[in-house]
């Protein structure tokens, strides 16, 4: 998931643990005193009015303008809401549980085998896999942090290299999929095994069984 390109897990690792959260804080830390440090500007304008009339070129606010301007289109990527972040990866899951539903159903005969149908499922997942969808467990997003709306356990984070590893699991029963969905039956039926083994090993170990 996240990235098909093995190399790639690094990166996805390192995005996990959140640098850009400490990143986000700095910037939010740097709004907050730009803001403080402008409200005392005017607060020193209005007991003085005379400088009023300099305003315009009064270098401080030409450099809180210039320093606010830097700021805004870094917060605003922060702007998405643990709540949405856990939204948005609840509907990749959604989408996952569909192509691989279709693919399941196939591989148990509840509806008759489609080489067409089953190509078309196995490459949704294959570019649903390549998503970064480490964006979409961004730290903070835990059922943990918010109790009652997900099932993503806190050991996600604390053991990023394990969740990784099933991750590539994922990647490799996809291509797998990928490989075998328009092969007929017989070639379906083992990577529908890799594949659900694969969703099975991680909810197994990284998601709560209820909310
Ligand atoms: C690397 C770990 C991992 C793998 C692999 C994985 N899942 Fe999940 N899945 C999760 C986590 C974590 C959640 C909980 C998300 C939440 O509630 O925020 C989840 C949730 C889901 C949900 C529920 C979404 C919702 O609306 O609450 C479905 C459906 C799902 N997964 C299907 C699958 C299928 C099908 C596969 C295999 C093709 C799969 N998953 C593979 C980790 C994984």
């Amino acid at each position: 998931m996240f990235v098909v390109g093995r190399d790639r897990g690094t990166a996805d690792a390192r995005r996990l643990n959140g640098p850009d959260k400490k990143n986000g804080r700095l910037v939010i830390f740097g709004l907050c005193y730009v803001i403080m440090t402008s409200d005392m500007e005017s607060a020193r304008r209005r007991a003085n009015p005379s400088k009023q009339e300099n305003r315009k070129d009064d270098p401080m606010r030409k450099l809180l303008l210039a320093t606010l301007a830097a700021a805004v289109p870094a917060t605003m990527a922060l702007a998405q809401s643990a709540e949405d972040t856990v939204k948005a990866r609840q509907g990749f899951f959604q989408l996952v549980g569909f192509e691989t539903g279709g693919l399941a159903a196939m591989a148990k005969g509840d509806v008759d085998y489609d080489a067409e149908a089953a190509s078309a499922h196995a490459a949704d997942l294959s570019a649903l896999i390549s998503l970064h969808v480490a964006d979409y467990f961004a730290p903070g997003t835990s059922n943990a942090d918010l109790p009652g709306k997900t099932r993503a356990l806190p050991v996600i984070w604390e053991d990023t290299d394990g969740f990784m590893e099933r991750v590539q699991a994922l990647n490799a029963a996809v291509d797998t999929m990928a490989g075998a969905a328009g092969g007929g039956l017989d070639a379906l039926r083992p990577a529908m095994g890799q594949l659900g083994g694969a969703c099975k090993a991680c909810h197994d170990d990284y998601r709560a069984k209820s909310f």
